[in-house]
């Protein structure tokens, strides 16, 4: 099956980090469909592939599909049903293996207390996330820079004329990566005019969107306002691509 443009463009960047990071282990949370993880198996990524969603009636046609499709990497991936706040990361092979842990397609506010929760069971484990919130970016983080996260990547996508951004996270404290921010500022730049117009109406519709909340006396959306007022749509310098 063909991926969206979004989960096309979380699986390319999974693959980079990968390249860059070498995970041993790749978590498709609230995997739902599983098209992502899928999408990685069929790449050939090396890493263990975890599937993972809570309803189970999901995860038993999943794991039909993937016996058919992928029956000779069976080694190589796995299905759980199970709550994402309780991933068990202690539960694999390598204990000090890297963990990449992929949440998309729910709310910011969910992803943070899946990844609070995750910070706080697993304090001796260093975790990149890569996230994709259909909606709460700015609080998502706001509330990770104040966990300290650093950012890895981040771009902006469009998919069936609706925005996303896509983080890549980590909690490891020991890289050289800068704290996350709280509007963005690699998110801001384009390579071409077609990038340029897009981030311009992510934009427009970013400060439309605060100055309605605004209305309605919201302390967030003064904040968000502030922030958003002062991003610089840029010509990008070298960096991080998952194109
Ligand atoms: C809209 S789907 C997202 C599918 C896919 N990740 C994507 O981006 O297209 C959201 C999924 O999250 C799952 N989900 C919600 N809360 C969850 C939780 N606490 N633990 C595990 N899965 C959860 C739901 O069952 C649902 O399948």
């Amino acid at each position: 099956m063909r991926l969206s443009n979004r989960l096309s463009t979380i699986q390319s960047i999974a693959e980079h980090a990968h390249k860059q990071y070498n995970y041993d282990y790749i978590w498709d949370t609230c995997c739902d469909h599983g098209q992502l993880g899928a999408g990685l198996l069929k790449s050939g990524i090396s890493s263990k592939l975890f599937f993972v969603d809570i309803v189970p009636e999901l995860m038993a046609s999943l794991e039909q599909n993937l016996n058919q499709f992928f029956l000779n990497q069976k080694h190589q991936w796995q299905v759980l049903c199970e709550d994402v706040y309780c991933l068990p990361l202690n539960d694999v092979e390598n204990s000090n293996g890297k963990h990449l842990i992929i949440i998309a397609g729910v709310g910011g506010d969910l992803m943070l207390e899946f990844i609070s929760q995750l910070n706080q069971r697993f304090p001796d484990l260093s975790l990149d996330f890569l996230l994709c919130p259909v909606h709460h970016q700015f609080s998502l983080r706001s509330q990770l820079r104040k966990m300290e996260f650093s950012l890895r990547h981040e771009e902006v996508l469009e998919d069936n004329q609706r925005f996303y951004e896509a983080l890549l996270v980590t909690s490891d404290s020991t890289n050289q990566s800068p704290l996350i921010s709280v509007a963005g500022e690699v998110l801001w730049q384009y390579k071409t005019a077609s990038e340029q117009n897009m981030l311009k109406r992510y934009l427009s519709k970013t400060l439309e969107h605060y100055k309605r909340m605004q209305k309605g006396n919201s302390k967030l959306a003064d904040s968000a306002l502030v922030a958003y007022e002062s991003v610089k749509i840029e010509k990008a310098s070298l960096q991080f691509t998952s194109k």
